[in-house]
Order: structure tokens, then sequence, then C-alpha cells
């Protein structure tokens, strides 16, 4: 018996190695690592730490350029927004984990694999969703929806009757998740939607009151619906995202708050930092308005919101996904030029566009002549736009 857990380093997931070893008739257990943007601190000393609480391996795999070429670019390329505002940062790393998770389980030859999900939100969704799609014959652990304890109490008595060593403390906040393209908080104050988020529930931006006085600006150039370079310096995904993160958390931009519908029903309020993000997801939709048609616009956006659900709700490893994202990638073709963004105060905004595949016509939408658009030929036109609606009237009398 062997099993892989995905393992942070933190209380909850320290407490997993003996309970699985317990509860599953001494089991080795392989710790894994997703090393997705979250940060060095979260990662330091975390091999010493997982072989202490009694994990027979510890693997931490690099896989922020990967993330954020494979699954963000291709995902923010269709617009996709879950309920008007949350850029899906937790949703977007889920596939990439539980992926490099199987993959773990597989070179250790392992029968089981492990997370520390509880059973009330999304996560568990995901992660399952991606093991049942990549390795339908691993055994999925969720000792959350297993064990009786509740509290981070019961899980420090747990490692302190079995005199496993822990920096954690009885009092965490917040519950938070961090990769290269957000943090999310939940928990503690926020729970009750009538409290203002306390200052410190933020981590990674400044607060718009305090940002600089001054804007800044930030020029894009945009590929294929990708962005490639930051101020005309060429720069890889995860390096230009973690540039764009720079400058935009200085000026407080990335912040929302909201109350969204989980997948398995309830409501949760979240609050969550995306500043490079949406400097990037800004600059995207501001090509796209140079080079898309109405309807080639309109069906972008159903793409769009599709694929919010389908990320949201764990659903990447379908063929529904490759579906939508290659109904997007023929679009973002067009989606080149270059932007440039004004910070400030929180907000991000577009200041200048252009692009090679630009429908926009300065010489076309003139109130002056032209020789493409004749307004006589708006007459005929709106006659039988509106012939239904004639008949209709018509008929009526
Ligand atoms: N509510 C957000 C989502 O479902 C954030 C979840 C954060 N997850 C966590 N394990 N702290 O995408
Ligand atoms: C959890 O419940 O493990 C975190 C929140 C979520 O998955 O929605």
């Amino acid at each position: 018996k062997k099993v892989v857990l995905a393992y942070s380093g933190g209380l909850d997931t320290s407490a997993i190695i003996p309970w699985l070893k317990e509860t599953y008739d001494n089991c080795e257990i392989v710790a894994f690592c997703a090393d997705v943007g979250q940060g060095d601190a979260e990662l330091e000393g975390l091999h010493e730490k997982a072989i202490a609480s009694g994990a027979s391996e510890c693997y931490i795999v690099d896989l922020k350029e990967e993330l954020v070429a494979d699954y963000i670019y291709p995902t923010i390329a269709t617009g996709a927004i879950y309920e008007g505002t949350y850029l899906l940062g937790t949703s977007m790393a889920r596939p990439i984990i539980a992926k490099a998770q199987v993959e773990v389980a597989r070179k250790v030859g392992a029968d089981a694999v492990c997370h520390g999900c509880t059973g009330k939100g999304n996560d568990q969704v995901r992660f399952e969703g991606c093991f049942a799609a990549l390795a339908p014959d691993l055994k999925v652990i969720a000792p959350w929806r297993e064990w009786s304890m509740v509290s981070r109490e019961d899980l420090l008595d747990y490692l302190a009757e079995r005199n496993i060593e822990t920096t954690a403390s009885a009092t965490k906040i917040y519950s938070r998740d961090a990769n290269a393209w957000h943090i999310s908080h939940e928990g503690g104050e926020l729970e009750d939607p009538w409290n203002e988020p306390s200052k410190e529930v933020w981590t990674m931006t400044v607060a718009p009151e305090d940002a600089p006085n001054t804007p800044e600006y930030v020029a894009l150039s945009i590929e294929n619906g990708r962005v490639t370079h930051v101020d005309g310096v060429a720069l890889s995904p995860y390096a230009a995202l973690m540039q764009l993160n720079e400058v935009a958390a200085a000026h407080g931009v990335g912040r929302i708050d909201i109350t969204e519908n989980r997948l398995v029903g309830m409501k949760s309020r979240g609050c969550y930092e995306t500043p490079g993000g949406t400097v990037m997801f800004a600059g995207l939709r501001a090509i796209e308005e140079l080079v898309l048609d109405k309807t080639s616009r309109e069906w972008r956006e159903q793409v769009g919101a599709q694929m919010a659900h389908l990320v949201y709700d764990g659903r990447w490893f379908t063929p529904l996904c490759n579906s939508l994202l290659a109904a997007s990638e023929s679009l973002a073709e067009l989606v080149n030029g270059e932007v440039v963004v004004k910070l400030y105060k929180g907000q991000a905004s577009v200041m200048k566009k252009r692009s090679p595949n630009s429908l926009y016509s300065e010489e076309f939408a003139t109130f002056g002549d032209d020789d493409v658009y004749d307004q006589k030929d708006a007459e005929g036109f709106i006659r039988l736009y509106s012939l239904s609606s004639r008949i209709r009237a018509l008929n009526s009398k």
C-alpha cells in the first residue's frame, strides 16, 4: 500500500500523514507538493517537514511555467470569468496539480492518492474529477470526509499525542490558497458578508487608498491572445505574469470581494487578489474590441461563459474543454497588437490600443464621405431588417 499525498506543509496535511498510516494499515506515504508559484516561504524546509511527519519521500514539482503557459493563458484567451468577477485563480491550478500528482503516483507505483480538501468545497470535486479522468484505477482518500476531527485544536492535539512537531498555531484566521496568478482568502470575519474585509485580509496588493498618487503606465504586446512582451521586453508567460504582478500590486489593482455559488450548492464569501492577471485580462479584451466583428465577439463571450463554469467546476480533462479551447484558439489568432494600461488607485484601464488586424477605421467611422459605406444603403437594410415587425403591426390593425 502506497499513497501519494498532496502536501503543503500546513497543519492539515501534516496531520494527514500519521492518520493515513494508522487508518490504512501502516501504508507508505509519498508527499507531493506542486510549486505553482505560491512563494518560497511555503516551500522552505518542506522536504524535511514531510519526512519528520512520517513521509518516506517528498517530491516538489516545479509547474510554474506550465501552469501559466498551458492552463492560464488558454483560459484567459476565452474570456472566462466566474460570476462576473472571479478570475478563477484557484480553479485553474487544480488540473495541473492533479495531473502532476498522478504522474508521481505512477512513478512510485502508488495505489492511492490523497488530498486535504474539506468535504464542503469545490476543490475536492476538482481534484477528484481530474483523478477520475486521468487515473480511474487509483483509490482516492479524502481524510476530511472520514475522520472526526473538526478544529485546528483537534489536529494539534492529534500531532502532539504522536510527538510530531509543528509550527502551526491554534488560531489561523483565514483559509488561503496562493499561486502565481492569485491568492484567495476565505473564513474569519469574511464569513459575514456584512463585514468589510479588514486590512489583514489582503497580502498581495496595497490598498487602493494607499497606492501612489501618480499613475503608472505599462505596455503589453499581445500575440495570438497571449501576452508576449511587457514594456517591450520579451518574457516567458510566467515571467510576464510576475512582472505585471509586481507593478499592478503596487497600485492596488486586482482585488475582488465576492459571494459566490460553490459547485456543492452553498454560497461562500471570498476575497481574491489577481493583480497581474487583471491587467492581462483587460489587455486581451481591449485587442478583441478592435479585431472581433459582432458575431465573433458574441461567440467568444459564449465560449468564455461556458469555460468559466467548466474551469470552476473542475472539468478540465474533458472533450468539452478541448472543444471550447479549439474554438477560442481560432479567434485568438486574430488577437494581436499592443495596449498601454494605466494603473491607478486600484484600477487598470486601457488607455491605448492598436492591432494589425483591427477592423476599426477612422476613415469609415467618420461622419464625412467615404467609399465603403453609402448611407443610402441603410434605408433598404433597415426595411428588410424590420420586415417582420412591419408585417406583425399591419396584421394586427
Ligand atoms: N472559492 C475559490 C474557488 O473555489 C477559492 C478556493 C480556495 N481554496 C482553498 N483550498 N483555500 O476557486
Ligand atoms: C476547501 O473546502 O477545501 C477549500 C474551499 C473550496 O474548495 O471551495
